[in-house]
């Protein structure tokens, strides 16, 4: 299902030019990603850069983008042409002779010329000695054919006396998302959302994570998602306090809790949902203890997510009740402010409840700005797409209670800011601990009335 018009993309590229005029012009030069073998004659599944993509909609590797920023601004597309021999192998490709008019490029050339063609281009079009790429890219990327060509006419060319960096401009561009990405993003959700609730009916004790991670992937692809936007995470038991457990290998058992974070890639953009529910379809008590703690975390948080409030606020909204949960259940002794100012839950809540969503899973786009040393966090603005995923995560220790041994709970959500609210965009899939009992236990024909079930 389409959900970009070639128009935003053109328009996305006027205001980038825009801007780079304003700073006195130059040449931009994107190149997508490269392709990576996984071993002899056999590629890993491509992605395509995403500011590349954000930039044409061209998902075909073996491209480039060049926009001319100057008094006359340019667009180019350089792509790999026909080759039926090629062809025959990868399959067809739109070809440099049509492929600008269809992604409303000035001109394209085949990607073999573009070392001559960006020569001529600097010669002809450059204003105020600057070229504009991402440096980062640039610097690490070492065997990739463009850079090593950029490279080479920054050596050779005198003409070229600034390389500027261009990723903060478009990282800025990337954090709010416009009405076609919040569509694109809104789906992605909806489709998560209901492989994630597929799952809460699937699961049995007995079976192995890995047929929670295959059930759920092919529910991504069934509604048309191309992609995973990470490597899903379906945790049993222990593995639910590893915070990156990919391995899906271990049998579920009877009393574990599964942590299943996955989110599928729809037309580019991402999604990411994390639940945590018992396989036998019961909280045990101090499970259920732990899960309410972190589920009143993630609602404070998500009530924090307003224009005004900054990118931290639903980040402390969290902490203070996960804090102030650990110290009820005696699972942290002291003072909740000096826990918190001292960083005492690390080892139970290591990582943050929130990053940007888009394009990438970890999007693009500053947290905070430092003036005179000081941090000033990112005013959340509306459009901006952040998750709420806090957890907590408490493995086998002396001073804790062994009834809470091995018990990990995430809870992540993705939310779109709309003014002074936000919309949460995965929100159909149940999260209070009582839906998920309803629906696992309707689903293994132990209970008949299931509000959650019968609204599906
Ligand atoms: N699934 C990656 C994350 O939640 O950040
Ligand atoms: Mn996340
Ligand atoms: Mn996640």
């Amino acid at each position: 299902m389409k959900t970009m018009s070639v128009t935003q993309f053109q328009k996305r590229r006027n205001i980038l030019i825009k801007k780079i005029n304003e700073l006195g012009g130059g040449i931009i030069i994107i190149p997508n990603a490269k392709e990576f073998y996984r071993n002899n004659g056999n590629k890993f599944q491509y992605r395509h850069d995403s500011n590349f993509y954000y930039l044409s909609g061209f998902t075909e590797p073996n491209s480039c983008i060049v926009l001319v920023a100057g008094k006359q601004s340019k667009s180019f597309l350089f792509c790999l042409s026909k080759n039926k021999d090629n062809e025959l192998w990868d399959g067809e490709v739109y070809g440099n002779e049509i492929a600008s008019s269809i992604f409303k490029f000035d001109y394209s050339y085949p990607i073999e010329k573009f070392d001559v063609v960006i020569s001529e281009i600097i010669k002809n079009h450059m204003s105020n000695n600057s070229i504009y790429i991402e440096i980062n890219k640039y610097i690490e990327d070492q065997k990739h054919e463009i850079f090593d060509s950029i490279k080479e006419q920054i050596k050779t060319t005198k003409k070229i006396k600034n390389i500027c960096d261009l990723s903060d401009l478009i990282n800025e561009m990337r954090l709010i998302k416009d009405n076609s990405e919040i569509k694109t993003m809104k789906l992605a959700a909806q489709i998560s959302a209901e492989a994630h609730l597929d799952l809460l009916k699937y699961c049995k004790v007995g079976m192995y994570e890995y047929e929670l991670e295959s059930r759920i992937c092919y529910n991504f692809r069934k509604q048309g998602a191309q992609a995973t936007s990470y490597n899903s995470i379906v945790a049993s038991g222990k593995n639910s306090c590893t915070l990156h457990y990919i391995k899906n290998n271990q049998k579920i058992k009877d009393g574990d809790l599964i942590l299943v974070d996955a989110g599928c890639e729809l037309n580019s953009y991402a999604s990411d949902i994390t639940r945590t529910f018992p396989a036998n379809g019961k909280f045990s008590p101090p499970q259920l203890a732990i899960y309410n703690i972190v589920l009143e975390a993630q609602k404070a948080a998500i009530y924090a997510c307003r224009t005004n409030n900054n990118f931290n606020d639903p980040h402390q909204a969290a902490l203070n009740i996960l804090v102030q949960g650990l110290l009820d259940e005696k699972i942290l002794v002291g003072n909740k402010d000096e826990i918190i100012e001292n960083h005492k839950y690390k080892q139970f809540y290591p990582h943050s409840t929130s990053h940007w969503i888009g394009l990438d899973v970890h999007d693009v786009g500053s947290y905070y700005s430092l003036e005179d040393n000081i941090k000033h966090w990112t005013k959340l603005k509306n459009g901006m797409l952040l998750t709420i995923e806090p957890g907590l995560y408490i493995k086998p220790s002396q001073n804790i209670p062994n009834h809470f041994w091995n018990i990990g709970i995430r809870i992540e959500d993705t939310i779109l800011i709309k003014g002074n609210t936000c919309e949460i965009i995965t929100k159909n899939v149940p999260v209070k601990a009582h839906e998920i009992e309803e629906i696992m236990q309707f689903s293994n024909n132990k209970i008949i009335n299931c509000d959650f079930c019968k609204k599906q």
